[in-house]
């Protein structure tokens, strides 16, 4: 298939809306920018369309898919809404937020996995929300990247892995938040995190009186066991080249990281402030500075990508990220990306 690229970053861009939004309503594949990560989307009401997802994406058929809407009260024909979710809408919707609802029938069960509940989400991005309002439809979206690799954070990554497998990429640049959304899964006024994002558990807390996290946000999974959310059971966003994190004081890790870096077969995700200690010809990966939790959550995955494409390193190592405010997220992707490899490192 042949796949069109259109420029969106202009104003002037509603001729590429109008033909990506033609497409998604004859049943073909746009991949589309949001604040979080490139999304593939397709008509959320159209069994077919899911198909053709998964088949592009190599997905398995049973993650289920989030539903993307202009505003929170377009997702009334689809979800059994409640106090609870208009309440978290209100607050952070637009935005990086997905809310899990009980589906109505107007969502086939091959968009939700066969789960008899349904992810909604609002982007905030303008091109989203422009091709979603030109559609006329929610589109079902997963992120636009192949299975198994990081989340694409602008059109190069989209390009690398679905390229001649979508009719349509609408390239808007760079992703601002660079992580996906928050999943919280709603039971009435009590709230479960199953996916830590840009919108925090105290975000979250701020609105929702009871709010638990799902032990798989921070833990691995053994062998067997059920989870809420079933893309939290997948390996994700893993690099070729074996990835270990990082804990311990700070001159520690540095200090084993410096020592590392001789080695140029050795790939470093370091923070800027450690760039100049480093050993000439040392194979690094810069993202962000050490306090700039929003910079690392922007790069990571770019990061990740990057060091895939050098074929020489054959191990990777970053810091562990802390577990607070959006630092969650960042130690959620990362310990997934590490396969949970974490390295103590003792004062010497
Ligand atoms: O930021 C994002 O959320 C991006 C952009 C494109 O919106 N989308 C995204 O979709 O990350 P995806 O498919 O890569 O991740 C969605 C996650 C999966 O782990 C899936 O299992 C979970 O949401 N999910 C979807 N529907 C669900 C449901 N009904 N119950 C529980 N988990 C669900
Ligand atoms: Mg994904």
């Amino acid at each position: 298939m042949e796949t069109k690229i259109y420029q969106v970053n202009s104003n002037n861009d509603t001729a590429a809306i109008k033909d990506a939004a033609d497409i998604l309503r004859r049943g073909g594949l746009v991949v589309f920018p949001t604040e979080t990560v490139y999304g593939l989307g397709g008509n959320a009401t159209d069994p077919e369309a899911a198909k053709a997802i998964y088949a592009a994406k190599g997905r398995p058929s049973d993650n289920p898919l989030i539903i993307h809407v202009a505003s929170p009260e377009d997702a009334e024909p689809y979800a059994v809404t409640s106090d609870a979710y208009y309440r978290l809408a209100r607050r952070f919707m637009p935005g990086p937020l997905t809310v899990i609802l009980p589906k109505k029938d107007t969502i086939p069960l091959s968009v939700t996995g066969g789960l008899e509940t349904v992810a909604v989400r609002c982007p905030a991005h303008p091109v989203a929300q422009e091709l979603i309002k030109a559609a006329g439809l929610p589109i079902a979206a997963p992120s636009a990247n192949r299975s198994g690799k990081p989340s694409p954070t602008c059109a190069a990554h989209v390009i690398e892995d679905l390229l001649g497998r979508v009719d349509v990429i609408l390239d808007g640049g760079d992703c601002e938040v660079g992580l996906e959304s928050t999943i919280v899964k709603l039971d009435g006024e009590s709230g479960v995190l199953l996916r830590p994002g840009a919108i925090t558990p105290e975000d979250l807390e701020s609105v929702l009186s009871d709010l638990s996290i799902s032990p798989a946000v921070t833990a691995a999974l053994r062998e067997g066991e059920r989870v809420l959310s079933p893309g939290m059971k997948y390996r994700h966003y893993a690099p070729s080249a074996p990835l270990t994190l990082l804990e311990g004081e700070e001159d520690a890790v540095r200090a084993f990281l410096i020592e590392k870096a001789n080695d140029h077969s050795i790939g470093i995700l370091c923070f800027e402030e450690e760039l100049p200690l480093m050993p000439e010809g040392a194979s690094l990966f810069p993202v962000g500075k050490r306090a700039d939790l929003e910079a690392q959550a922007h790069r990571l995955f770019s990061a990740l990508r990057d060091a895939d494409h050098a074929s020489h390193i054959r191990q990777l190592y970053a810091h562990l990220p802390s577990k607070t405010g959006l630092g969650l997220a960042l130690y959620n992707r990362a310990i997934r990306a590490a396969a949970h490899t974490i390295l103590h490192i003792d004062r010497t």
